[in-house]
C-alpha cells in the first residue's frame, strides 16, 4: 500500500534522456530532503518508442499514463524518422498525449533569472527582469482540426490543407486560465491572434473580450501577431500574460526562449481542468548536440517545479528548486 504520487516519466529521443535523467536526481533530493515521494514508472515515447515498438505511443503506455498524476516528458524527434509516415513521426506521441488527456493550457514562462542577462543576444536593459508568461491553446487549432490532407487534384496536381478552427467553449477555457494567471501576476493580459485576416481570430478576440467583462481587475489588450511577434523582441518587459492559439503559441514561445539567452531554459507546464499535467522543456531533442553531454537540463529541472506548484500545490518545495 502506498499513497504516494504516481509519477509518469518519458525521456524520449536526443537530450530527451539527457535531460531526464538531471531530473531524476532531483526526484531523489525530493524523497530525501523534502519527504516528497513519487512512485514512478517509464515507458517510451517518439522515435525510441516507434524503434522498439513500431508506434510513436502504444496504448499501454498512454493507458498508463492516464493512470498517473503527472507526466514528466523529455523530448522526441530526430532526423532519423524524417522519412517515415506522418502519423508514425515521433511528433505524434507527443501530440496524442496532449489531446486525450486533454491538456489544453500550456504555460511556457519566460524568466531571465540575474546571473544570466549576458546570455541573451538582446541588450541586457530589454531583458533584465524580464518574467512573462506565455499561455498556448494547446489542444486545438491547426495542430488538429479537421479537414486536413493532401489530395490529388483533378490536373494530378496536389493540394495540402490544414484547417484553423477554434469553438467559442474551447476559447472561453483558455481564456479563464490565461485571467485567472494574470490575477496573480500583474493583472495584465495580451490577447493574441490574427483577427485582421482569419475569421477564427475574429472569433477568438470577441469572446476573450466578453470573458474580460468577468474580471475588471485585469487590463485586457488585443495584439495581432506579427506585432506581438515584434513586440517581444523590441520590448518584452511590456507583457504579463499572452494569451493565444496553438501555432501562434508554438512560434511566439519560441522567441520567448530566446530572450532568456537559450531555449535550454525554458519549462513548460500542460494542464487539463483538474490540473493534471505533463511537464517538459520547450526545447526539442536537438540531436546535434545530443549524447555530448551538453543539453542544458535547467529547462527540465525547472519543470519538475512547475509540476510541484500546478498538479500538486507544493510551492515550497517547488520555490526551492526555483532556487
Ligand atoms: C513544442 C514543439 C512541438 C509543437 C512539436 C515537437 C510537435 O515544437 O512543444 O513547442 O509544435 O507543439
Ligand atoms: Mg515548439
Amino acid at each position: 500500500m502506498s499513497s504516494n504520487r504516481k509519477l509518469m516519466v518519458m525521456p524520449g529521443d536526443g537530450i530527451g534522456p539527457e535531460v531526464m535523467n538531471e531530473t531524476l536526481r532531483l526526484l531523489d533530493w525530493l524523497a530525501k530532503y523534502k519527504n516528497i515521494n513519487f512512485d514512478t514508472i517509464e515507458r517510451d515515447v517518439g522515435g525510441k518508442s516507434y524503434d522498439l515498438h513500431g508506434t510513436p505511443l502504444t496504448d499501454e503506455a498512454l493507458s498508463d499514463a492516464l493512470e498517473c498524476d503527472a507526466v514528466l516528458f523529455g523530448a522526441v524527434g530526430g532526423p532519423k524518422y524524417d522519412d517515415l509516415d506522418f502519423e508514425l513521426k515521433p511528433e505524434r506521441g507527443l501530440l496524442t498525449l496532449r489531446k486525450e488527456l486533454d491538456l489544453f493550457a500550456n504555460l511556457r514562462p519566460a524568466i531571465v533569472f540575474p546571473p544570466l542577462v549576458e546570455a541573451s543576444t538582446l541588450k541586457p536593459e530589454v531583458v533584465e527582469g524580464l518574467d512573462i508568461m506565455i499561455l498556448r491553446e494547446l489542444t486545438g487549432g491547426v495542430y488538429f482540426a479537421e479537414p486536413r490532407g493532401i489530395d490529388i487534384m483533378p490536373d494530378g496536381s496536389k493540394k495540402g490543407y490544414d484547417t484553423n478552427l477554434y469553438t467559442t467553449p474551447e476559447i472561453e477555457r483558455i481564456g479563464r486560465v490565461a485571467f485567472d494567471l494574470a490575477k496573480k501576476r500583474n493583472n495584465k493580459v495580451t490577447s493574441v491572434e490574427k483577427a485582421n485576416v482569419m475569421l477564427s481570430g475574429v472569433l477568438w478576440r470577441e469572446v476573450i473580450s466578453e470573458l474580460s467583462e468577468e474580471y475588471p481587475d485585469v487590463e485586457l489588450s488585443h495584439m495581432l501577431v506579427d506585432n506581438a511577434a515584434m513586440q517581444l523582441v523590441r520590448d518584452p518587459k511590456q507583457f504579463d500574460v499572452i494569451v493565444t492559439g496553438n501555432l501562434f503559441g508554438d512560434i511566439l514561445s519560441d522567441i520567448a526562449a530566446m530572450l532568456t539567452g537559450s531555449i535550454g531554459m525554458l519549462p513548460s507546464a500542460s494542464l487539463n481542468s483538474d490540473n493534471k499535467g505533463m511537464y517538459e522543456p520547450v526545447h526539442g531533442s536537438a540531436p546535434d548536440i545530443s549524447g555530448k553531454e551538453l543539453a542544458n537540463p535547467i529547462a527540465a529541472i525547472l519543470s519538475v517545479a512547475m509540476m510541484l506548484k500546478y498538479s500538486f500545490n507544493m510551492s515550497e518545495a517547488s520555490s526551492a528548486i526555483e532556487n
